[in-house]
């Protein structure tokens, strides 16, 4: 069976976490011994990653090329306008012909459909590098960044504060499967949504994580071990950005939502970010940011998410 990584679902609890702990060992040992040899340096040896883009990226697209040369393998960034997919050929076929050539297709787009299409045709893994339903490699780097931060994830709490689309989707269910609570707090009619929810909401049964929405980004703060937060206007929704500045202002990260949350607690942004809208210059460049160091796990756990897809008794 192929496996593949199209939501934070695809994972079970048990190999998020051996994920996470891989991690943290390939951050360790790069942070101590940069120039030495990379402990998993030959495990893609022979093998090419496509790396396919619908949208824009710098954090996704750049650390997956570097995680997969130093990973030993061959990454293959792509964008679908140079491909004859910009010009109608279908994702089934192109998946059925990107098979025979790379050993997995890593794909950032739009609808969560194309993914699904994709991984249907395909005979290789296929890697959501983020869809308008998920972005789950992120979710990865945001555990690893919290946990290394408040010492575990089981009974901390993580504030969302924004759109309850992709980045907050991905957070849902990965704290839901590692016991972290996890609170989004949106504008009205900007909530999650109500399936990916109450799929979430069913796999934090087991494991305790409570998962609630709001609308007051102020209380939603109060006591919490982390709080994130993301674009007003996402890929693909530029036309709208005017207008949901006014809905989305009051859910600012800024000084005094910081300061309702735990004394530890520390304050996260996927990026990129806009400096003055959802986040102030004040918190992102201050002492309870974390957001550089989230960007560089994204490295880290690509690595270990690439050799469970990928690599052959890998150790
Ligand atoms: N956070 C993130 O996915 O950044 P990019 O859009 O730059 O890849
Ligand atoms: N929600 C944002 C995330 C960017 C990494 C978007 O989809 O544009």
């Amino acid at each position: 069976m192929t496996r593949h990584f199209l939501t934070v679902e695809d994972l079970s609890r048990d190999e998020l976490l051996a994920l996470l702990d891989r991690a943290d060992a390939l951050k360790a040992q790069r942070t101590t011994d940069p120039g030495g040899p990379h402990r998993f340096g030959e495990a893609l040896a022979g093998r090419t990653v496509a790396l396919l883009f619908e949208k824009p990226s710098t954090r996704t697209r750049l650390s997956f090329e570097v995680a997969v040369r130093e990973l030993g393998g061959h990454p293959l960034p792509l964008s679908s306008g140079e491909l004859q997919l910009g010009r109608g050929e279908t994702i089934g076929d192109t998946a059925r012909v990107m098979s025979r050539y790379v050993h997995a297709v890593v794909l950032r787009t739009f609808g969560q459909d194309r993914l699904i299409e994709l991984a249907t045709h395909a005979d290789v893994p296929i890697v959501n590098a983020l869809s308008d339903l998920e972005h789950p490699c992120q979710a990865l780097a945001d555990l690893q960044t919290v946990r290394a931060h408040t010492g575990g994830l089981e009974g901390r709490r993580l504030v969302y504060l924004g759109d309850g689309n992709n980045v907050a989707h991905s957070l849902l269910v990965a704290g839901a499967l590692t016991g972290l609570s996890v609170t989004v707090a949106a504008p009205v009619g900007y909530e999650p949504d109500g399936e990916v929810l109450a799929r979430a909401r069913g796999l934090a049964e087991s494991t305790g994580a409570e998962l609630t929405v709001t609308n007051d980004p102020n209380a939603a703060c109060d006591g919490a071990d982390a709080v994130y937060t993301d674009v007003w206007a996402s890929m693909g929704q530029e036309a709208e950005a005017e207008d949901r500045v006014a809905a989305f202002r009051p859910f600012q990260l800024d000084r005094s939502k910081l300061d309702r949350a735990a004394d530890h607690a520390v304050a996260l942004h996927c990026l990129p970010a806009h400096r003055g809208e959802e986040i102030t210059d004040e918190v992102i460049d201050g002492p309870r940011s974390v957001v550089w160091e989230q960007a560089e796990n994204r490295l880290h756990t690509q690595k270990a998410l690439l050799l469970d897809l990928l690599s052959r008794g890998a150790g």
